[in-house]
């Protein structure tokens, strides 16, 4: 078989978590915990980590550490942010040859500020992203991509056209909706008929189907595509297609240093195996096992795993659909 090729599409980020014992100080009021900056003040910080972001580039990492072929394609501008988002990715070996860059555009920005015990408060600027009516952005790589990974488009139109357009092409998509997308639960049923794999958090499911337990919301998620798979954090997650569920439980208890990137790693780890042909209980582990490895880093791509790494067992159930 030969390599699979993947195409992702989406928003980007360049991230700044800030860290320091002493200059930011936990200050409660009224139920709300503050963090406080004095004015005026210059403040030191003991750590300053520079990552960058977005769910589908941190997926598209996934797919070429694997060794899969990866192309990301969006619109970034000419500033700072765009820049260490290609380099980023470029460095990784992603293909972004199809990435469109102008001044028309900005890539969002973050300074994340971290506080001892895990808590933080991000500042957020947006940025510029191409929509629907965008003629710069460069779909054409779906056309001879193998499948689309999609998160955070910000746009249910785009989503849609996108989807439409593959399966015109005959490329599979995996679809990992965010706010934009879950916004609008009524047309995301809709397109989920073009959709081959959804992964959602458990809250996404619940947005999308009816359901308690992470079986019941993946059962009722296979209604709307062939493989469903909804998560739940350190309480592990489902799979189910035609044939089987499967059960997973947590690759490792492991401390948590920054959550950022989990879901991505789970969703792209489960891809990097499934389009190679194994199967969803070895998709699943492989899952479970690149997630836990990225919530132990700052950032969300430094701990996404590299092809040929060493996998263990860990609780995993399989049982007929
Ligand atoms: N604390 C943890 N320890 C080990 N594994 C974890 C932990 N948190 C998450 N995971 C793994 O990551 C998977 C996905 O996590 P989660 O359900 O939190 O996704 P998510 O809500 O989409 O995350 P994100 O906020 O990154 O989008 C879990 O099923 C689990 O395998
Ligand atoms: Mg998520």
């Amino acid at each position: 078989m030969s390599v699979p090729v993947i195409v992702t599409i989406g928003k980007s980020t360049q991230d700044v978590f800030l860290k320091s014992t002493k200059a930011f100080e936990q200050h409660e009021h009224k139920g709300v915990v503050y963090e406080q900056l004095p004015v005026g003040k210059k403040l030191d910080l003991d750590e300053v980590t520079f990552a960058t972001g977005g769910n589908v580039t941190n997926a598209a990492v996934t797919f070429a550490r694997q060794g899969l072929h990866s192309t990301y394609t969006w619109c970034l501008g000419v500033d700072p942010a765009s820049e260490g988002i290609l380099r980023d990715l470029d460095k990784e070996g992603v293909d972004t040859q199809h990435v469109y860059r102008g001044d028309e555009y900005r890539a969002s920005y973050s300074v994340i500020l971290m506080l001892q015990g895990g808590e933080r408060t991000i500042l957020n600027y947006k940025g510029s992203m191409p929509n629907i009516d965008s003629p710069h952005l460069d779909l054409s790589a779906i056309d001879n991509s193998d499948w689309v990974y999609l998160s955070s488009l910000g746009d249910i139109d785009l989503l849609e056209k996108i989807v439409s357009r593959a399966a015109k092409q005959g490329a599979k998509v995996m679809l990992n909706p965010a706010g934009a997308e879950l916004a609008h639960p009524d047309r995301l049923r809709t397109i989920l008929e073009d959709v081959e794999v959804l992964i959602v958090n458990k809250e996404e499911a619940q947005q999308i189907v009816e359901g308690n337990s992470l079986e019941e919301l993946a059962r009722h998620g296979r209604h709307y595509v062939p493989v469903a798979i909804v998560s739940d954090g350190p309480n592990g997650a489902v799979a189910i297609d035609k044939d089987k569920i499967v059960t997973a439980g947590m690759y490792e208890d492991v401390p948590v240093i920054d959550r950022t990137g989990g879901g991505d790693a789970f969703g792209s780890g489960f891809l990097s195996y499934y389009s190679q042909g194994k199967s969803l209980k070895e998709s699943m582990l492989f899952a479970s096992a690149n997630s836990t490895s990225v919530v132990q880093y700052v950032g969300a791509k430094e701990g996404i795993l590299h092809k040929g790494v060493d996998l263990h067992d860990m609780p995993i159930e399989e049982k007929d659909a």
